[in-house]
Parts: structure tokens; sequence; C-alpha cells
């Protein structure tokens, strides 16, 4: 039978360390895991299965693979999916973005906006997905809930709308106002935050004596935050103006059900999406997904390769066939998984919202779209301009075959961006990276995955614009700047530095230099 209830699809975006992999684990606690194996992953031996399919990932505890995690809360099926940490791989983050309704900003107490949450807010409001924030880490010491909120005004220019407000400053959490029932929530720890919080909700008469003074102070607050109109708006927070805030502590399960529950009553369902002829999808229309994110190597034992796509429209059906988009050719899913880590199972059916893995499905690259019935194409996952280009070859000449192959899979799953050019030959393209520790993951898969070890030689280039067959000739022979070809048939041409761009663009004023998304790692 398919499981239709609604679904909620999301993705949490933070900076690293501010608590991504224990929020997620937490949310996990909160609800019931419809899939237990291998679903969180994150550091420390705390959580044991970390999604460890590559040693580099165990030896830097940061998490490469994104995969989605899938729960039931309150008759709803909530998709969390989720974005590698290190902000190197904030390529797959943006692919990821594209495939959910909405995301948390987790923003550690401490530290307030760091530079990987502004970025990623910033991709948030190109794509136009609404911002809840949750301000975690309220067990500790802080700053104060009012600069926090200042913050967020003064540096993403959103208006937060807080629905719950501390009691208690930083190091000392109480609990909360619940800003839309004016009652105090009152939580209780439990060793080590290894199980759900206890909480109590009670009227204002009810307050302990102990907490009396934090509790007055806290709801004077909230009533300041209504007269300056600070309340949450439904319309306001869809289009993308304000930002409804939590207060939380991901590793005390502090604020963990508000979140769910906040999720479920003003997150943005799955929804009609239109593809790039103006046709539209509605949500219970015949079948459509894209592919957001191809990855491989995930199991060493067999060679696997995955297609994770996004159900846009209609019910998803295991064996059904569906047509690829680019090759107008027809597709048998015999074998989807649902993916969770690095474990995976068998997925029977799925519906819109519902991520899922198409297994060895080798024509899937990502941006790709699949559909029953009517063509229908999803605009292309959009690139970010890279900022640091090496040439590669071969270690070993004798090699060469390994290392093409490599080469194309690791494009193909969008690990760098490979560019090739006439003059430089298919032996020795350049790849580029928006993070150096992309070259990191090639250098490692390359040489044991692929049987091909890898040389880098670095190049002097630090900026990258669009250009197209025109442009690529005039730039031709020009001082400072080469133009290489990506796959999908995109000229780039490459400058040394922002200044030779600025300046070729200026003096030629009839060669399109398109610049692209900035994404560049911190
Ligand atoms: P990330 O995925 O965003 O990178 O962050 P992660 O969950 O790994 O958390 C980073 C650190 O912050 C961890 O400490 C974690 O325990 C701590 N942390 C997360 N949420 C909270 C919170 O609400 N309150 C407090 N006080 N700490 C929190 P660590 O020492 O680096 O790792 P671990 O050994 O404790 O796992």
């Amino acid at each position: 039978m398919p499981d239709t209830r609604p679904r909620r699809t999301f993705a949490v975006i933070s900076h690293p360390d501010a608590g991504k992999s224990t929020l997620t684990e937490a949310l996990a606690l909160h609800a019931r895991v419809i899939n237990e194996a291998g679903a969180v992953h994150g550091k420390g031996d705390r959580r044991a299965t970390v999604s460890d399919w590559m040693a580099m990932e165990k030896a830097r505890g940061i998490s490469i693979t994104s995969a989605a995690l899938q729960f039931v809360y309150r008759d709803h099926v909530i998709n969390l999916v989720d974005t590698p940490g290190h902000s190197d791989f904030s390529e797959d983050t943006y692919r990821v973005l594209s495939a959910v309704d909405s995301a948390v900003m987790l923003v550690d107490a401490g530290k307030g906006l760091e530079p990987q949450t502004l970025k990623l807010f910033r991709v948030c409001a190109l794509r136009g997905i609404p911002v809840i924030t949750v301000i975690n880490k309220w067990d500790r010491p802080g700053l104060s809930a009012l600069e926090l909120m200042d913050l967020i005004q003064a540096k993403i220019n959103l208006r937060p709308t807080p629905l719950t407000w501390p009691v208690g400053e930083a190091g000392d959490f109480r609990g909360v106002v619940d800003r839309r029932t004016d009652e105090f929530i009152k939580y209780t720890r439990t060793a080590g935050g290894a199980t759900i919080a206890p909480e109590r909700r009670m009227g204002a008469d009810d307050v302990d004596p102990d907490d009396l003074d934090v509790w007055k102070m806290a709801f004077e607050e909230h009533e300041l935050l209504g007269l300056d109109g600070a309340d949450h708006d439904q319309e306001r927070f869809l289009s993308g103006e304000t930002t409804p805030v939590m207060f939380a502590s991901a590793l005390q399960n502090f604020g963990v059900g508000q979140l769910l529950d906040l999720l479920l009553d003003l997150a943005p369902a799955p929804h009609a999406t239109e593809g790039v002829s103006g046709a539209v999808r509605e949500v219970d229309d015949e079948f459509s997904a894209f592919v957001f994110k191809v990855q491989s190597g995930m199991n060493t034992a067999h060679r696997d390769r995955l297609a994770y796509a996004r159900i846009v429209s209609g019910s998803f059906e295991r064996g059904m066939v569906v047509t690829h988009a680019a090759t107008k050719k027809p597709f048998a899913t015999k074998f989807a998984q649902a993916v969770f880590g690095r474990d995976t199972t068998s997925v029977e059916t799925a519906e819109p919202g519902d991520i899922i893995g198409f297994v060895n499905a080798q024509a899937l690259r990502v941006g790709d779209t699949v559909y029953v019935g009517d063509e229908i194409a999803y605009p292309p996952v959009p690139s970010f301009a890279p900022e640091h280009f090496v040439s590669a070859s071969a270690s070993d000449i004798g090699r060469y075959k390994q290392f093409r192959r490599g080469i194309e899979q690791l494009d193909q799953e969008g690990v760098v961006q490979v560019l090739r050019s006439d003059l430089r030959g298919d032996q020795s393209p350049v790849l580029a990276a928006v993070g150096p520790m992309q070259f990191e993951v090639v250098e490692d898969r390359m040489t044991n995955e692929f049987n091909s070890p890898i040389r880098f030689t670095r190049l002097d280039y630090q900026v990258a614009r669009r250009t197209d067959a025109d442009g690529a000739r005039s730039l031709a022979g020009m001082r400072g700047v080469e133009v290489l070809q990506r796959s999908d048939g995109t000229h780039m041409a490459l400058f040394v530095d922002q200044w030779r761009a600025k300046v070729t663009a200026r003096d030629n004023p009839d060669v399109m230099l398109e610049e692209l998304p900035a994404g560049g790692a911190a």
C-alpha cells in the first residue's frame, strides 16, 4: 500500500559544528524513524552509525555523503535531506537545496551568524526556499536573544519572528515561552540528553517560584516583540521576508519537539513545479522526479552508483518504466532504493517529496528529469563559480584508460567540474572546484577506486565566467585568460584574478562573460 501521508521535505543548513548531526539525531529520537539502520551520521563515538564509506571522511570526521532520513511524526512523513558539513563541499549542499521545500538554519548561540551560514542562507534566498531559524546550544553561555535577533535582521535582512522565546539566558536554559499561546514550556534535563527530555506546559500562574524572575523577564521581552511587529506571519514567511525563530539545545533535546511541530504546521508541503518549457506538474499528476546528486563507491564490495532523485509529482512504484528526459529513452526502475547514510533498502513505493536512489542508472546525471506521461524537464540544478583549478594527469601513463574512466565518473557525479580544450588534450583536463578539499576526494577515489593515482598541477586561475562559442573565439590568445569547455557544453573563461576578468569584460563589451553565483568556501 502506498503511504500517502502528507510530506515535509527539508534540509538543515549550518556552519560546521553548529550541531547539525546532533539535531538530526535528536529529531530522529523524537519521531519514529522508519528505517533505523545507519540513519544518522555525525561525529564521535556516540554516533556509531557514521557514514564512513570513505576513509578520509572518517579520519576527518566530516560527512561527505548526502542521504535522506525519513521518519513519521504526527502522521506526517518527514524527509530530512542531509547536507555535507564542510564548507568545501558547499556545491553538494547547493544541489541538496534544490531538492527541499524548506530549510532549517541552525545557529550556534555562542557564535552568531558564521560565514558558511550566511552563504547557505543566500542560496536559499536565491532559490526562494523559506527558512526557519533554530538558535542552538542555548544551554551554553552565548549572545543574548535580542542580540541574535538584531544579527539576523542586519546580516541577512530577514525579519526574525520568534515562535518561542527563551526563559533563562544562554547557559541557564529553563524552557521557552510559547509565543502563540503565552504558555511556559519547561524542560527537564535527562542524563546525557540520550532520551526525549520531558517538558511541562503551564500558564503564568503555575510557574515555579524558582523560575518566576526569569519567566517574568522572558514574558516582558515576548510582549515587546509583539509590539515591535515581530509576530509570525505565514505569507511573509513563505515569500522569504521573515524567518520564524526557535531556541533549542540539540544536545539536551530541548526544543526539538517544538521544531517538529513547527515544520508540520508552517513549513510548505511539496507543491506544483514548473518545467523549463513552462509546463507545470501538480503534485498529484503523473510521476516525475529530478536527480540532484549522483554518487558511487559507497560500498566498496560492489561498485554501485546511485542517482538520488526527488519526487516532484505522482506516486512511484518500483518496476515502473519512466522516460529519461535528456535522452527520451525508457528506463526501468527495477532497483530503486531508499538511502540512509551507507545503508540502502529497497523501496516499493514513494510519494512527492520523497528521495529515492536509482541503482546503477548509468545514464542519469545531476539535474536530469525522469517522468511518466507528457514530456517534462525541470530546470537544471545551478552550478556555482569554481575558484580553484588544477590540471590533472595520470601518474602512471600506462593507466590512462582507468584515468579516463575515473575522471568521467567523478565528472558525472559532480565531485569536481571537468574542463577540457583541444589545446590541453584529453590526457590532462582541468579540474575546477568550489573548495580545494574536492581535489582530495578526487585524489583518494582515483587511487583507491579507479586504480589510477593522479597528479595535479596547480593553475594560477581564480575566477571563472561563463561565455559562449563566439566568446571563446574572441578570447582565444588573449593574455591572462583561457577558455575551456565543460562536459555539458558550457564554455568557461578562466582568469588569473577578478581584475583581469573585469578589464577583459570592459574592453570587450560584445563578448559574453557571465558571472556565476559565488559559492566559494570561506
Ligand atoms: P555539526 O554536525 O554541525 O558539525 O555539529 P555536531 O552535531 O557534530 O556538534 C558539534 C559539537 O557541538 C559537538 O561537540 C556537539 O556535542 C556539540 N553540540 C551540539 N549541539 C549542542 C547543544 O545544543 N549544546 C551544547 N552544549 N553542545 C552542542 P564535540 O565535543 O565537538 O563532539 P562530541 O564528541 O560531543 O560529539
